[in-house]
C-alpha cells in the first residue's frame, strides 16, 4: 500500500561512508524564493564503508552541482526519492551545490520557513536536508560558516550559529553577515534568521571568566516580555556551572522567539530557536504555570549545549541519550530552582497521564527503539520523560557524587563526538562501580512494569517482609520486533525501591534488614534485580504502613493492597512529599472507581460511595496548608483530582460518561462538604504584594485558584458572583485565567460576556488567545464540540499555526474525553477532519493530533466502532505523510 511508510532499524546502521570538514553556506533570501550555495570540504570516512557518495535532498531545485571546480553532467550524478547520488567521487574533494528552494511556501515548518517577522529554521530532526543537499545525520560533524544575504528593510536582523565575523552592504537595499561556529556540530544543529525582531542583551560572566553575551530576540514591541526568560537563562548558566562543572563555551548565546513552532524549542548551538510561548511573560499575559515552564525549558536548551551539542547521538535511535538527559538535568534544576516536592509531583503527574499510555497503546516503544518509519513520531513522553526517569534511577542507585564522577567521564571520553546510550551508561558504571548491565533493560524494553508488593508482619520474630514481584506488560512492540525477526529477551528491570516504614503515629522505623548488625537510618534504596526478591526487616514491634517508591524512584505501577486507613495515615504523616500526596490520589482512583461502578449501575447520584474518611482527611489537609511545612502549593497539588485520562487507565473498558460523571459528582461533594474552609481559605489566600512567579506567592495563588474552582462547583448565585469577582479584580493572568476556565464550564448568562471580554481586551496577544481557545476547548458543557468547530471559523483561529491548533484541537481531543470520546463519534470526526485538513500542510502537527485515537481500543464496542472508521478514512487519504501513516497505521494494527 502506497501508504505503509518503509521502516528504519537500529540493527543497519552503519558509519557514514564520506565525512564533512566544513561547510560554507551562502544563503539569499528573496522575495519567494532563496537560493542557497553551498560548499562542503569532504573526504572519505576511513572507518566507514566502501559506498557511493550520498547526499540528502528534499524539496530542493538543483541549479549547480560541482566537484573540485568541476561542473557535474547528468551521467555523473543521480538526485531521486530525496537522495543526491553522486558517482566515482574521489577521496578528498570539495563539493559545491546550489539549490533554489521556496521558504514562503514551507508549511511543514522544518527547514528554512517564512513566519510574520522574518525567516527562520528548523533542522532537527532532518530539516536541514530541505535548505541544502548534505549527509543529514547526526553522526556526520563539521565546521560551519553561514553567510546570509536579505532586504535591510524587511529583515534587519541575520543571525546563525556561532560568532559574527563579517558584514555588509550590498545593492538594492540588501545586507549580508558572516557567522562562523568554532565548534563541529551536526546539520540538525544549524540555525539561522533572517527577520525584524527587537532585541535585549545581557551578558554572563563564567566561572572561568569568559564573558557571554547572553541576547534575546523578540517580535518587535515584545520587549517588555522578555525579562523572565533573560533572567532564567543566567541562572541556568550559574547552575550548570555549580552542579555539574559545566561553562558556557561561546561569545553568544541567543535565544531567538518565533510564533509558528512545532514544538516547545530547539537547542541550535549558541542561536536557541523558541516558540514564543517559552519566552514571552508579562504578569497581565502569562500565568505562574507558565513562567515555571519558561524557566524550565530555557534551561533544557541551555543543558543542551552539554548534553546533546558537545556530545551528540550517533543516531536517531539514541535520542534519549541527549533528552532524557536534559530533561533529567531540567527536572532537577526546576527542583532546586522552584519547590522541589511540587516539581516532582508534577513530573509525575505528566508521566502517568502521558508516557504511562503510550507505554500501554499501540506506539509503544522503549526509550531506545529498535526501529521506526518517521522519526519525528519519536520525540515522545517516552524518550523524554521516561528517558529521564531512567536517568533518574541511575542517579538513584550510584548516589549523587558518583553520578557527578560518570557525567565527568562521560565528558572527558566522549567530547566532540555523537556516541551511544551505552557509552552513557558505561561511563556511569565505570566511574560508580555498580555493575549495570542488567539496568540496561529500561532502554530496550517497552512497557510500564508493574511492582506487586505484598507485606507480612511476624509478630512473634519482629519482622516485617515485603515480597516484591515485577509482571511485566505485554506491549505491541514486542509483536511487531518478533515479526520483524528481532524477537525480544524480556528480564527483570535492575531498579531502585526507596522505602520507610511508619509507625500507629506517623513515626518512622529505624530500618534495619536481615544480616546487618545494627538499623542505619529510616529510609533506604532498595536495589531491586530478581523478578521476585523478599526484603526483610528486623526488629519491628507492630505493623508499619509502607511509604513505598518515594519520590516515585521508579517509573512503574505499584500494587499494594492499601486500605483507606493506611492511605489516610500516609496522607497524614509520610515525610516524603511525593508519597503523601501520592496517598491522597490513590484513595481518590479507589473511590471515584467506585463511583464509577455507581453511574453505571445508576447510583452514582447519591454519593453514598464517597467515604467520610476521605473527606475528613481532605479537611484536614486543607487546614494544614497554613501551619505545616510545604504549605499551600502542595495542598493545591493534593487537590487536584487524578485526570478522567488518568482513572481512564485504571478501566477494563473505560466509559468516559460514567469517569466524567464520577469525577464531577466528588469535586461537587467536596465543595459542599468543604464549603466553609474553602471559602476560608480563599480570602485568607489573597496576597497584595506586587506579583511574582516565585514559588511561595504562586504556590499561595494556586492553593487560592484550586478553592476557587471548587467553589465554582456550588449551584450557588453567590459562588459564581465569587468567580465573576475574581474575574473582574484579577491582577494578573494567573488569576484570570483559573476564574475563566471556572465560567467557562458553567451555563450561566455571565459566560458569553466574560469570554467575550476577555477576546476583546486580548485580541492582540497570539499567546492569551490560545489560553481563550483552550478554556473553551476543555469546557464541559453539552455543545463544546460544536463550539470547537465554530472557534475554527473564527477570525483567530489560523490551523497553519501549530500553537493555535494545540490550544484549540489538541486540547479538545487530550483534555476533554467526555467530548473527544463521545459515543455518537461528533468528537472523532472532528479530529479527523482536522487531520486530514492539517496533514498536507503540516504532518508533524497532524501526527500529534492523530495520537489522541491511540487508545481507542479500550472503549466499548460502538465508540470502537466510530473511531475505527475514523481511522480508516484517514489512512485512506491519498498522499498521507509517512508521520500520519504510521500513527495510524499501528493504532489500527
Ligand atoms: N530538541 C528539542 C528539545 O528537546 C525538541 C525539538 C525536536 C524541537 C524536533 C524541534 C524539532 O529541546
Ligand atoms: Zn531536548
Amino acid at each position: 500500500m502506497s501508504n505503509t511508510p518503509s521502516t528504519i532499524y537500529l540493527k543497519d546502521y552503519t558509519p557514514p561512508a564520506y565525512l564533512v570538514d566544513s561547510v560554507a553556506l551562502d544563503i539569499a533570501i528573496h522575495v519567494g524564493f532563496a537560493f542557497v550555495s553551498s560548499r562542503l570540504t569532504m573526504r572519505r570516512n576511513p572507518a566507514g564503508a566502501d559506498a557511493a557518495l550520498v547526499l540528502n535532498g528534499e524539496d530542493l531545485q538543483l541549479e549547480s552541482l560541482k566537484l573540485d571546480g568541476r561542473t557535474l553532467g547528468a551521467n555523473d550524478f543521480l538526485y531521486a526519492d530525496d537522495l543526491l547520488t553522486i558517482h566515482q567521487a574521489p577521496e578528498a574533494f570539495l563539493l559545491e551545490t546550489v539549490v533554489r528552494i521556496e521558504p514562503d511556501q514551507n508549511t511543514q515548518l522544518s527547514g528554512l520557513y517564512r513566519s510574520k517577522d522574518g525567516y527562520f529554521t528548523q533542522c532537527e530532526a532532518q530539516g536541514f536536508r530541505r535548505i541544502t543537499f548534505y549527509p543529514d545525520r547526526p553522526d556526520v560533524l563539521a565546521k560551519f560558516e553561514c553567510t546570509l544575504h536579505a532586504d535591510k528593510t524587511a529583515f534587519p536582523i541575520l543571525l546563525a550559529n556561532g560568532n559574527p565575523v563579517a558584514s555588509g552592504s550590498e545593492d538594492d537595499n540588501r545586507h549580508w553577515a558572516t557567522w562562523e561556529d568554532p565548534f563541529a556540530k551536526p546539520a540538525y544543529l544549524f540555525a539561522c534568521v533572517a527577520a525584524k525582531l527587537d532585541v535585549i542583551e545581557d551578558h554572563y560572566v563564567t566561572s572561568s571568566g569568559r564573558r557571554v553575551r547572553c541576547a534575546v530576540y523578540v517580535e518587535p514591541g515584545k520587549l517588555d516580555q522578555c525579562d523572565h526568560a533573560i533572567a532564567a537563562l543566567k541562572k541556568s548558566m550559574k547552575w550548570d556551572e555549580d552542579v555539574f562543572g559545566l561553562e558556557m563555551d561561546l561569545d553568544h548565546y541567543m535565544i531567538v522567539a518565533v510564533g509558528d513552532f512545532n514544538m516547545g524549542a530547539m537547542e541550535n548551538k549558541g542561536l536557541n530557536i523558541f516558540n514564543t510561548k517559552y519566552v514571552l511573560a508579562r504578569p497581565d499575559t502569562a500565568t505562574d504555570t507558565d513562567y515555571q515552564n519558561i524557566d524550565r525549558v530555557v534551561a533544557h536548551e541551555y543543558f543542551h549545549n552539554w548534553t546533546g551539542n558537545r556530545v551528540t547521538c550517533r543516531d536517531w535511535f539514541q535520542l534519549s541519550l541527549k533528552e532524557g538527559l536534559t530533561v533529567f538535568r531540567d527536572q532537577q534544576f526546576g527542583m532546586d530552582v522552584h519547590s522541589a516536592g511540587v516539581t516532582r509531583i508534577q513530573e509525575v503527574r505528566t508521566l502517568r497521564a502521558a508516557q504511562f499510555p503510550e507505554d500501554a497503546g499501540p506506539m509503544a516503544h522503549p526509550i531506545r527503539p529498535e526501529s521506526y518509519a518517521e522519526i519525528n513520531n519519536f520525540y515522545t513522553a517516552t524518550v523524554y520523560e521516561k528517558g529521564a526517569e531512567v536517568i533518574r534511577m541511575i542517579h538513584t542507585l550510584i548516589g549523587k557524587d558518583a553520578f557527578r564522577k560518570g557525567m565527568d567521564l562521560y565528558f572527558a571520553r566522549h567530547d566532540g563526538q555523537a556516541v551511544t546510550c551505552e557509552d552513557f551508561v558505561a561511563a556511569m558504571q565505570d566511574a560508580s562501580g555498580l555493575d549495570l548491565t542488567q539496568f540496561k533493560r529500561w532502554y530496550s524494553q517497552a512497557g510500564t512494569p508493574r511492582l506487586v508488593v505484598r507485606s507480612r508482619f511476624d509478630a512473634a520474630t519482629r519482622r516485617y517482609t515485603l515480597e516484591v514481584e515485577q509482571v511485566f506488560a505485554h506491549t505491541p512492540y514486542e509483536d511487531r520486533m518478533a515479526a520483524d525477526g528481532l524477537p525480544q529477551a524480556r528480564g527483570p528491570y535492575h531498579l531502585p525501591i526507596v522505602l520507610g516504614l511508619l509507625d500507629a503515629d506517623g513515626r518512622e522505623l529505624p530500618l534495619q534488614l536481615v544480616g546487618e548488625s545494627n538499623a542505619t537510618g529510616s529510609q533506604r534504596t532498595l536495589q531491586l534485580r530478581e523478578a521476585q526478591q523478599t526484603f526483610i526487616f528486623e526488629n519491628i514491634d507492630a505493623e508499619p504502613v509502607p511509604s513505598l517508591l518515594r519520590g516515585f524512584s521508579a517509573p512503574v505501577v505499584l500494587d499494594y493492597p492499601y486500605s483507606t486507613a493506611d492511605l489516610v495515615h500516609l496522607m497524614a504523616y509520610d515525610r516524603d512529599a511525593v508519597n503523601r500526596w501520592e496517598a491522597g490520589q490513590r484513595l481518590a482512583t479507589d473511590i471515584l472507581l467506585a463511583g464509577v461502578t455507581a453511574f453505571q449501575q445508576g447510583t452514582g447520584e447519591t454519593t453514598g460511595w464517597i467515604p467520610q474518611d476521605y473527606i475528613l482527611a481532605m479537611a484536614r489537609l486543607l487546614g494544614a496548608a497554613f501551619v505545616e511545612g510545604g504549605g499551600p502549593a502542595l495542598v493545591a497539588e493534593a487537590l487536584v483530582l487524578p485526570s478522567e485520562n488518568v482513572l481512564a487507565e485504571q478501566m477494563g473498558v473505560v466509559d468516559p460518561d460514567a469517569i466524567h460523571a464520577a469525577r464531577l459528582a466528588l469535586r461537587r461533594t467536596l465543595a459542599r462538604e468543604l464549603r466553609e474552609p474553602l471559602l476560608a481559605a480563599y480570602f485568607e489566600l489573597k496576597d497584595e504584594a506586587p506579583y511574582s512567579p516565585e514559588g511561595a506567592q504562586a504556590g499561595k495563588r494556586a492553593l487560592r485558584n484550586a478553592c476557587l474552582g471548587y467553589l465554582a462547583e456550588l449551584n450557588e448565585l453567590s459562588a459564581q458572583a465569587l468567580v465573576i469577582g475574581h474575574f473582574e479584580t484579577a491582577g494578573n493572568m494567573t488569576d484570570s485565567i483559573a476564574a475563566l476556565a471556572a465560567v467557562a464550564n458553567l451555563d450561566i448568562p455571565a459566560r458569553h460576556a466574560l469570554l467575550d471580554s476577555f477576546y476583546s481586551k486580548w485580541r492582540d496577544e497570539a499567546l492569551v488567545v490560545d489560553k481563550w481557545l483552550q478554556v473553551q476547548a476543555t469546557s464541559r458543557l453539552p455543545g463544546t464540540t460544536q463550539d470547537v468547530r465554530a472557534l475554527m471559523a473564527h477570525e483567530s483561529f489560523d490551523i497553519r499555526n501549530p500553537n493555535k491548533v494545540y490550544s484549540l484541537l489538541r486540547a479538545f481531543c487530550a483534555a476533554n474525553p467526555q467530548h473527544f470520546h463521545a459515543a455518537d463519534g461528533s468528537g472523532y470526526k472532528l479530529a479527523a477532519d482536522v487531520i486530514l485538513q492539517l496533514d498536507p500542510l503540516n504532518p508533524q502537527v497532524a501526527s500529534r493530533i492523530a495520537r489522541t485515537f491511540d487508545r481507542w481500543k479500550k472503549f466499548d464496542p460502538v465508540r470502537q466502532r466510530q473511531a475505527r472508521a475514523q481511522l480508516e478514512r484517514i489512512r485512506a487519504q491519498e498522499n498521507l505523510s509517512s508521520d500520519v501513516a504510521e500513527v495510524v497505521g499501528k493504532a489500527l494494527d
